[in-house]
């Protein structure tokens, strides 16, 4: 009975918004609930007798508040943790970990983590607005441009690429809409920027807000800005929209943006002017809109997550980005582009990667595209000093794919070996079946009996 209520217990630990997790003494993850994965991203399955700092690769013992808590045996309440996951988003926790002991030794620890990403972006996003604000009231200095990349920056020979470069270019020429489709990590942000950076509004502000996970009022009063008073702790304050006049605002994750504040949306794509919230006046805004989504078009529609009226008035001009897997002919220039780039980065002096591990990149299937590319050519070019980036030097989310393509290299053998072999099998047990009745033998498998004594003699049977 009582193991039961323990079930449960653990099965209802699933459902709790924060990450719970446990370590033994050894410094190995025990036990993991599901919301541990909505941080670091990586299956709960193959975190389980791995070293917490082996999960968590940017901690050190320092820094890992379980591991503190392990050395000093005393509980830390309440503390800021900052990781970057494998995907290489930077992640904020508050973290409470406490000891476990038992017969006066310590035995392991446990840790609570709330994710306070989102809020933090936020907050440190509304400090820089502010920031901005400052800057424009107080000097007639233009707004710092925060697009980086032009189009020289994406790389990428492969024939859909070099269609949608031309596109984009076109698209950098005109003020309509652009929406950007693709999966994380296949370059959406640097068509956005490139086609800011091309474009005559380069030298005014590129504005980038993310619509994920942001409550509906929120974002509303970022993007619209906000006038005193119009509601808890509202001050006069411009929106983002104010801010990119005469330049560009990037909405990412357009899809999802709340349903009523996309019909607010429309409205100002519209009419060319905002209201900030609390206000009765409006303002006038020259700003082009691009918008991204890392979802199918198709089906954001269908499943009602973006209003068909907003989505034909973002989707003048779309760019659906190919994921690497659908462009694995760039994959060499890829390959020696990161190369270059981290050597410069690291001092290093890598030229290639290896046979082995060139056919691994070809057969992997690369959820994060470009993103996870660049960062395992990081990874390793930080890490080893060699001049071949070899099988040994990847990072553990290729062993399964290390086996699947030694398997497929054994299986790779000249096809006519292969058949034979088969041809051998068939014939064999064919006649074992028949009791070596060679007519029998070749109606059964189909062939002329000719051919079938023919085949006899040829394999000695
Ligand atoms: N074609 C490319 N050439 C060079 N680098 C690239 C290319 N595509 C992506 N990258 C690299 O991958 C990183 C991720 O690209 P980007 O931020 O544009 O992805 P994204 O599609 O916006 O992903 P997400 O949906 O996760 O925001 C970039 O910082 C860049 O370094
Ligand atoms: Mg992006």
């Amino acid at each position: 009975m009582k193991e039961r209520y323990f079930d449960i217990l653990i099965k209802t630990l699933d459902y709790i918004d924060e990450g719970i997790q446990i370590i033994d003494n050894n410094g190995k993850i025990m036990y993991s609930n599901k919301s541990t994965k909505s941080l670091d991203e990586i299956e709960i399955d193959k975190t389980i007798g791995r070293h917490i700092l082996e999960i968590y690769p940017s901690l050190t013992f320092e820094t890992s508040t379980l591991l503190q808590v392990m050395q000093t045996c005393k509980p830390i309440l309440n503390k800021e943790q900052n990781f970057i996951n494998y995907k290489g988003d930077k992640i904020s926790t508050i973290n409470t970990s406490l000891p476990i002991v038992s017969n006066n030794k310590i035995i392991g620890a446990i840790e609570i983590s709330k994710n306070i990403t989102t809020v933090k972006e936020l907050s440190e996003k509304i400090v820089d607005l502010q920031t901005e604000l400052f800057k424009n009231n107080t000097s007639k200095k233009k707004s710092k441009r925060t697009a980086d990349y032009t189009f020289v920056d994406i790389i990428g020979q492969n024939n859909e690429m070099l269609k949608l470069k031309t596109l984009s270019t076109k698209a950098s020429l005109s003020n309509a809409p652009v929406l950007v489709c693709g999966n994380t990590g296949t370059g959406k942000e640097l068509f956005v920027q490139s086609i800011h950076n091309s474009s005559s509004r380069k030298n005014k502000p590129f504005i980038a807000q993310n619509c994920a996970a942001l409550p509906s009022n929120l974002l509303e009063s970022i993007l619209f800005g906000s006038v005193k008073g119009s509601f808890t702790g509202a001050e006069n304050r411009a929106g983002l929209f104010e801010l990119a006049d005469g330049g560009t605002l990037f909405l990412d994750e357009i899809n999802s943006m709340p349903l009523e504040l996309q019909a607010k949306l429309l409205r100002v794509i519209q009419d060319k002017r905002i209201r900030r919230v609390g206000s009765t006046s409006t303002i006038d805004v020259d700003v082009r809109i691009i918008t991204a989504m890392n979802t199918n078009i198709e089906e954001v529609v269908e499943a009602g997550l973006i209003r068909r009226d907003l989505f034909y008035r973002l989707n003048v001009i779309s760019l659906i980005i190919p994921d690497l897997v659908d462009r694995l002919d760039d994959m060499p220039l890829l390959i020696d582009f990161f190369i270059d780039k981290f050597n410069k980065k690291y001092n290093k002096y890598f030229t290639s990667v290896s046979k082995n591990v060139f056919n691994i990149f070809i057969s992997y299937s690369w959820p994060g595209n470009v993103r996870e590319l660049e960062h395992t050519i990081e990874s390793v070019i930080s890490l080893y000093d060699s001049a071949i980036i070899r099988e040994e030097h990847l990072p553990y989310q290729f062993n399964k794919t290390k086996l699947t393509s030694d398997n497929n290299l054994k299986i790779i053998k000249p096809l006519n070996e292969s058949v034979e072999k088969l041809e051998k099998e068939i014939i064999l047990a064919a006649l074992k079946q028949t009791n070596h009745n060679i007519t029998k033998t070749a109606e059964l498998i189909d062939i002329p009996r000719q051919t079938l004594q023919y085949k006899i003699k040829k394999y000695g049977f």
